[in-house]
């Protein structure tokens, strides 16, 4: 008699195999409009980054892929041909999902609409389409961060004023995508922060690590101290002690994800503080610091401008720059303490020469 049929469950796709779009909905417990919109946009995302990390993975290789455009963008960086593709990415995969009637990221000085998808599309995307560009060149690692928004009103004079919210109650989702020895793809939707690997064989991204935590506190500071010179005496007073206690180990790469995504996984903290150049530092709150700051936040963790959460920062404009120090709790703490014993000491002042 012939042996009846069992399906394997050691190479079950079900069994070892979480997709991205399987957890979005398992994160929602729903098959309603808003989760499957959600789970819509950030397929649409992890189609973007599976092109993303195509090109980069063949920059070597190919025509005008590595290299400046000669334009500079809305902030004055010179714009890389990585920069322009990685834009133009979202954008296209965008067009195609019906949901997202705008995009805003640091390449484009105004909102790119997508009128065809206005009357129902109702989210904005927030995005940096290649973060830590001056990475590109030298085979290094670089990221593209976003961040999701519902659209509020119709902003028909197209000033994107509904932009100009504070974070904590009007991003739905944010996240990050790595490009490193492997592409990485980290998404919270609320309802905490996860991983997930690129399986370039499947062209799928695949469950790595659920509800991340990052440590109470861990041995990383990654900040560029050539900039030293330029702080306030606050952060340099961190930095000495720093210096004079063992257990920290400086890492920074030149990228944020990069760097982010080493103090999510083991803890420690990042910054990028204002410099006498740039005053409020030089990442940039819509499509920079508020969607690490809620992952972070979703972590266990906490971000900050030195004085308020990035969180309730309300945005002035849509690139403005902010201050940020982001990373395990009892770390930014740390900052903070040297920042808030700075201004006391200066109010103490100020009163004694009235
Ligand atoms: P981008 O490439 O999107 O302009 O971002 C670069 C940012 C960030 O990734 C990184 O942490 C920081 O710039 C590095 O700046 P410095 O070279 O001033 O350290
Ligand atoms: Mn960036
Ligand atoms: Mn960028």
């Amino acid at each position: 008699m012939a042996d009846s049929y069992q399906p394997s469950l050691e190479t079950s796709l079900d069994r070892d195999c979480t997709t991205l779009s399987r957890h979005v909905l398992q994160q929602l417990q729903s098959f309603g409009p808003e989760a499957q919109d959600l789970s819509t946009l950030m397929n649409r995302i992890a189609l973007a980054g599976k092109l993303i990390a195509r090109r980069l993975s063949r920059s070597g290789l190919v025509e005008d892929a590595l290299g400046f455009t000669g334009r500079t963008n809305v902030q004055g960086e010179e714009v890389k041909k990585m920069d322009l593709y990685a834009n133009d990415v979202f954008i296209s995969v965008f067009k195609q999902s019906g949901l997202v009637c705008r995009l805003a990221s640091e390449e484009m000085e105004k909102p790119y609409y997508i009128p065809e998808n206005c009357p129902i599309g109702r989210y904005t995307l927030l995005y940096d389409p290649i973060d830590g560009s001056s990475n590109v060149d030298i085979n290094l690692n670089v990221g593209s961060i976003f961040a999701i928004r519902r659209q509020t009103g119709d902003d028909l004079d197209q000033s994107a004023a509904d932009l100009l919210q504070v974070g904590r109650e009007n991003q739905l989702a944010a996240g990050y995508i790595l490009y490193g020895p492997t592409t990485v793809m980290v998404y919270s939707i609320g309802t905490g922060v996860h991983a997930f690997t690129l399986d370039p064989s499947l062209g799928e991204f695949i469950l790595a690590a659920e509800n991340i935590r990052l440590p109470d506190h861990g041995p990383n500071y990654s900040v560029n101290e050539g900039n030293f010179w330029q702080w306030d005496e606050s952060l340099r007073d961190y930095i000495r002690y720093v210096h004079r206690h063992e257990g920290y180990s400086l890492r920074y790469s030149g990228a944020l994800v990069g760097d982010f995504h080493r103090i999510l996984m083991q803890g420690g903290v990042f910054l990028y503080p204002g410099t006498l150049k740039k005053p409020n530092g030089k990442l940039r709150l819509l499509y920079e610091s508020a969607p690490l700051a809620f992952l972070v936040e979703q972590a266990g963790g906490k971000a900050t401008t030195g004085t308020e959460a990035i969180l309730d920062v309300v945005p002035g404009e849509l690139h403005q720059r902010t201050p940020l120090v982001i990373g395990s709790r009892e770390d930014v703490d740390l900052v903070e303490s040297f920042i808030q014993e700075r201004i006391r000491e200066q109010e103490v002042l100020q009163a004694s020469q009235k």
